[in-house]
C-alpha cells in the first residue's frame, strides 16, 4: 500500500536523546503514527533484519551498532509514504542529506545516521511484519 511506509529510529539517535524531536518533525510533516513502539534488537534479529546486506563489507558493523541499544519502530501513514518520508530523512550520509531533513539534523555518519525508511513498498510490508506481528493495515 503506498500510503504506508516503515521506520526506526536508530541507537545513536535514541542514544542522544532525539526521539521526541524527530517524533515532531515526522507529525509537523504529515505522517500519522498507525503503530509504534521502543525495543532493542538481539543479535540474531539485527542479523535477520538486515540480511539483504550479509554480503556487504559493513554488514558485521551495521549489526553491532543497531543492536547495541533500543530503537523506536514505527508504521506511518500519508499519502505517497515511502517517497515523501525518504524525502524528509535525507540521503545515507549525513553529510549529503539536504538542510533541515531529520539525518542532517540528527546523524554522525554513512553507518551512524539516526533513522531508516522504507525504500519501497514491498519492503515497508516485510519491515512492518519483522517488527510488528499481526500488524493487519495491509
Ligand atoms: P539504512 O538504509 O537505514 O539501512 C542500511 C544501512 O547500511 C544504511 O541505512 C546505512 O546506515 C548503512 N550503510 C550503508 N552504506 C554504508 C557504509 N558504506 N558504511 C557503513 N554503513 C553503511
Amino acid at each position: 500500500m503506498e500510503n504506508v511506509t516503515f521506520m526506526m529510529i536508530k541507537p545513536d539517535a535514541v542514544e542522544n536523546g532525539f526521539i521526541g524531536n524527530i517524533i515532531e518533525k515526522i507529525t509537523s510533516a504529515g505522517f500519522k503514527f498507525k503503530a509504534l513502539k521502543l525495543t532493542h534488537l538481539s543479535k540474531k534479529n539485527a542479523e535477520e533484519f538486515y540480511k539483504v546486506h550479509k554480503d556487504q563489507s559493513f554488514y558485521d558493523d551495521l549489526v553491532k551498532f543497531i543492536s547495541r541499544s533500543p530503537i523506536v519502530v514505527a508504521v506511518l501513514e500519508k499519502e505517497n509514504a515511502v517517497s515523501d518520508f525518504r524525502t524528509l530523512i535525507g540521503s545515507t550520509n549525513p553529510d549529503d542529506a539536504a538542510e533541515g531533513t531529520i539525518r542532517r539534523l540528527y546523524g554522525k555518519s554513512k553507518g551512524e545516521n539516526a533513522i531508516h525508511g522504507s525504500d519501497s513498498e514491498e519492503n515497508a510490508q516485510l519491515e512492518t511484519s519483522f517488527h510488528f506481528s499481526g500488524f493487519d493495515i495491509y
